[in-house]
């Protein structure tokens, strides 16, 4: 029976474990990760993350083949190979502070490898990492493995968080990038045939380390551009009465761009986007390339303008202050169907307002932080509110009884919706003055320009 174990049970590790010990009945699969209470909740019923389907396959596999530990070094030990699937956050400080990965997560786990293996080793890295990473592990591991063979393979990940298991059953491709050597060859024919339980094989790539490591980057920047130019154009909508829907509409169906990912919104967050550009950043200046960092920087800086820009729009549109204002704020996960809160975009656009005045959260777990009151439900988050701003596109906010709201708020009413998911025409008849990403602006609007 081949043995797997992946390090970091994260959002990442957890979810793609689940589906190889799902798929793969033969296979014995190991998840562990150095905190306790992160193990635990795997273990439990309550799982650390919220993602739709993954309970399901969770209770499928767990105790069956699919386990979750904090005994790293023992489940390391045993296994034929070895996933990292570590969090690589963009450094703090020294070197590169601001725009680098931090790989000391990613170096520990390497050097524990190469401590606790007694045999030979495939070593996956799953975590996205700067291209020429595998050869700073590989360094690693032959320099401190005893004589122990290691292949390292470079099998980036694709999904997105709120459709993982989706995007894990039925991926668009399965990168796996390895050593053009016999020995590496024979590594990425051992990890095909895992994924060859479910995929079909004309979706399983096999490339050089160094281009699967560099695809991931490079996607994570394609997409992240995509959003950024859609935002760039909302801008100009506004100024002119163009539609920013119809206009993503009519560029997507060109089949060379195609229609998804053109969803005009407050800016993108999570926790890959901004820091896997700032890492391509750093690298393309690592290797003398300042115009080509320059390039993608871009995409950041109209990232950060298209959140400022919605915050001044409430701004200017409230008379110019939020003081002594409650805003009511739908949504503050990053995206909807998940419970992440990393580099929510909703955090910039609260910490934009200004902190000496009440601004009201929804929906969250009922606590009270400073002026920010956190309720579970949008009637209450509103209830007396000047303004409302939209920054998650949960489906519950779409079919909300807008009247309801409207009458239960100051007047005059505003929506802010940084997702364009109401009906800007239904919420005007109600009496609301509506800004809506990228839409043909109400008169009032118009009146209060607001100045990126
Ligand atoms: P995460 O923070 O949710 O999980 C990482 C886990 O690794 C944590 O639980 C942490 O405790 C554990 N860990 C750190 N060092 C460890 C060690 N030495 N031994 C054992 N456990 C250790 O991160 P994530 O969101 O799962 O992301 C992991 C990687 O995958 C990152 O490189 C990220 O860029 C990449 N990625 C993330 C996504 C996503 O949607 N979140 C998608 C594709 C790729
Ligand atoms: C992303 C990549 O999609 C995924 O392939 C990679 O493995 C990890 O990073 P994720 O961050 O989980 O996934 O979610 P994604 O759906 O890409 O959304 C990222 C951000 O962009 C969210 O804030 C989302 O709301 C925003 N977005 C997305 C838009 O503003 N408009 C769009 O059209 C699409």
């Amino acid at each position: 029976m081949v043995k797997i174990c992946c390090i970091g049970a994260g959002y990442v590790g957890g979810p793609t474990m689940a589906v190889i010990a799902l798929k793969c009945p033969s296979i014995e699969v190991a998840v562990v990760d150095i905190s306790v209470s992160r193990i635990a909740a795997w273990n439990s019923d309550q799982l650390p993350i919220y993602e739709p389907g993954l309970d399901d396959v969770v209770k499928q596999c767990r105790g069956r083949n699919l386990f979750f530990s904090t005994d790293v070094e023992k489940h390391v030990c045993e296994a034929d190979i070895v996933f990292v699937s570590v969090n690589t956050p963009t450094k703090t400080r020294g070197l590169g502070a601001g725009k680098a990965a931090d790989l000391t997560y990613w170096e520990s786990a390497a050097r524990m490898i190469a401590d606790v293996s007694k045999s030979d080793k495939i070593v996956v890295e799953k975590s996205t990492v700067p291209v020429k990473t595998a050869e700073a592990i590989e360094k690693i591991l032959t320099h401190n493995g005893k004589g122990i063979k290691f292949q390292i393979l470079s099998n980036p990940e694709f999904l997105a968080e709120g459709t993982a298991i989706e995007d894990l059953f039925k991926p668009d491709r399965v990168l796996i990038g390895g050593r053009e050597t016999p020995e590496g060859q024979k590594a990425i024919q051992a990890l095909k045939d895992v994924y060859a339980h479910w995929v079909p094989e004309d979706r399983i790539l096999t490339t050089n380390l160094w281009s699967a490591e560099l695809s991931k980057l490079a996607a994570n920047a394609f997409l992240a551009q995509r959003i950024s130019s859609v935002n760039a154009m909302s801008a100009l909508c506004e100024a002119t009465g163009a539609n920013v829907k119809q206009v993503s509409f009519a560029v997507g169906t060109d089949s060379r761009i195609g229609p998804k990912f053109l969803n005009a919104s407050v800016g993108f967050g999570g926790s890959c986007f901004q820091k896997d550009i700032l890492n391509l950043v750093y690298i393309c200046e690592c290797n003398g390339l300042p115009e080509v960092a320059e390039y993608w920087k871009q995409v950041i800086k109209i990232n950060d303008y298209q959140k400022g820009r919605f915050v001044n729009r409430v701004v200017a549109s409230m008379f110019n202050t939020v003081a002594n204002k409650k805003i009511a704020i739908l949504g503050f996960a990053f995206k909807k169907d998940t419970g992440d809160t990393r580099e929510t975009p909703a955090i910039d656009v609260m910490n934009k307002f200004d902190w000496d005045h009440p601004i009201h959260l929804q929906p969250m777990s009922p606590s009270t932080v400073k002026q920010v009151s956190v309720v579970w439900d949008a009637y209450a988050a509103t209830k007396d509110a000047h303004g409302l701003c939209i920054l998650t596109e949960w489906d519950e906010f779409r079919n909300l009884d807008y009247q309801k709201i409207f009458d239960n708020m100051q007047k005059p009413a505003f929506v802010f919706d940084g997702r364009n998911i109401v009906d800007v025409d239904k919420l005007r008849e109600i009496g609301f003055i509506v800004y809506s990403i990228g839409k043909p602006l109400d008169p009032w609007l118009k009146d209060m320009p607001a100045v990126a």
